[in-house]
């Protein structure tokens, strides 16, 4: 996946730029707040149809009445194009090649990057929604049905929970039933996605570790998995049967995969009590590393790879790892201090001050 040039207009503190980005690696340089994530950010929404930022959802630079990003990409062997144009209230209209698609799903997958930020660098010690976060946004780049039973799925949870809320128990069953068929179809695919993983991984940190760790990954579920949706729907719904009464004395969904996690084990030890800083880090890499080579496996092409300010969080061996499994790949790193990135004299430089691409 290459992305050849982006457009941005009204787009967070962007009024009207545009950037050209070389196939292999592009350096997006400038002082804080400058507008080096934003930039990340438009091209991640070409990818996810959303943004990985959970703090401010303003795109449309203050002030305009709407905003519009586009990109022009190289994919499965050929020149693509797409735009997003997002309106004041909130909505989004998204075309790929000319055509307007009227569903997020249909968007996944036609450009695929994978993001790497500071945040995600505590994914072992911070709490299970982080790595079902990863777990899920690894897997809806590569299966855009996983997307419709993600909002499906999510969709049933809030109506039931507000049933549970109101102390209306009476449909209750209905609503096990379709949670039960959705979390089925979310479950068999994590279990798929995480055992290909694992293998991955595993290779990944014994590599970074020169062959002294070796890293499980390990899919975390409360219920049984069958040999298939079917048999899995069956577990999945004996399991939310079984939690009947504390749900109705918790008032909240307490089974399902909403309450799925990943475990990582190095040298048979639960990492998140035992791994050191470094080596909690080196899985987070091992990870990204991982996801971005099933990506290859099952797209025969590398994804664009996104770092923002991520290079200066790591020591030198790690960096120094990410730098040389990076090439070859069409990378965007962001950084403040040009002197952590090691490639800086191959890349395209891309200095960036106040919303406004500088050459
Ligand atoms: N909707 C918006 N309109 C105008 N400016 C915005 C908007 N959203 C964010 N910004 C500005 O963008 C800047 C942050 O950009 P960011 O890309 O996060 O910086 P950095 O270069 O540090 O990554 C801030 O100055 C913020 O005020
Ligand atoms: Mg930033």
């Amino acid at each position: 996946m290459i992305a050849e040039k982006i457009k941005l207009e009204n787009f967070r503190n962007y009024e009207k730029e545009q950037v050209l980005f070389s196939p292999d690696v592009n350096i997006i340089y400038g002082d804080n707040g400058m507008g080096k994530t934003n930039l990340i950010e438009a091209l991640y929404f070409f990818s996810y149809a959303r943004s990985f930022r959970a703090k401010t959802k303003e795109f449309l630079k203050h002030g305009a009445d709407n905003a519009k990003i586009e990109l022009d990409f190289v994919s499965k062997g050929r020149r693509q194009n797409a735009d997003i144009i997002f309106t004041k209230d909130k909505k989004k209209k998204i075309r790929v090649n000319e055509i307007n698609i009227s569903k997020n799903s249909e968007l996944l997958g036609n450009f695929i990057c994978v993001l790497f930020t500071p945040d995600e660098l505590n994914l072992v010690k911070d709490g299970p929604d982080k790595r079902r976060k990863f777990l899920d946004t690894s897997i809806v780049s590569l299966r855009p049905s996983y997307f419709s039973a993600l909002a499906a799925y999510s969709s049933c949870l809030k109506q039931k929970n507000a049933l549970l809320k109101n102390g209306n128990f009476s449909l209750l069953d209905i609503w096990d039933e379709r949670l039960s068929e959705y979390g089925a179809v979310i479950s068999c695919m994590r279990e798929s996605y995480v055992k290909n993983l694992a293998e991955k991984a595993k290779v990944a940190q014994k590599d970074i570790s020169g062959g002294k760790e070796e890293l499980e990954v390990i899919y975390s579920h409360n219920y049984k998995i069958g040999n298939n949706k079917r048999e899995t729907k069956d577990y999945i719904l004996e399991k939310i049967t079984e939690a009947r009464k504390r749900e109705i004395e918790y008032r909240m969904c307490l089974a399902g995969p909403h309450r799925d996690d990943l475990l990582f084990k190095i040298n048979s030890y639960n990492s998140k009590s035992y791994a050191s800083q470094g080596q909690q880090r080196s899985i987070v890499l091992s990870m990204k590393i991982a996801q971005m080579e099933i990506i290859k496996e099952q797209e025969d092409e590398y994804p664009q790879l996104l770092l923002d300010d991520v290079m200066s969080e790591l020591d030198l061996s790690r960096r120094d790892y990410l730098t040389e499994k990076i090439k070859g790949k069409q990378v965007i790193i962001s950084c403040t201090d040009l002197s952590n990135i090691s490639l800086k004299n191959d890349a395209n430089l891309i200095y960036i001050k106040d919303g406004k691409v500088c050459i």
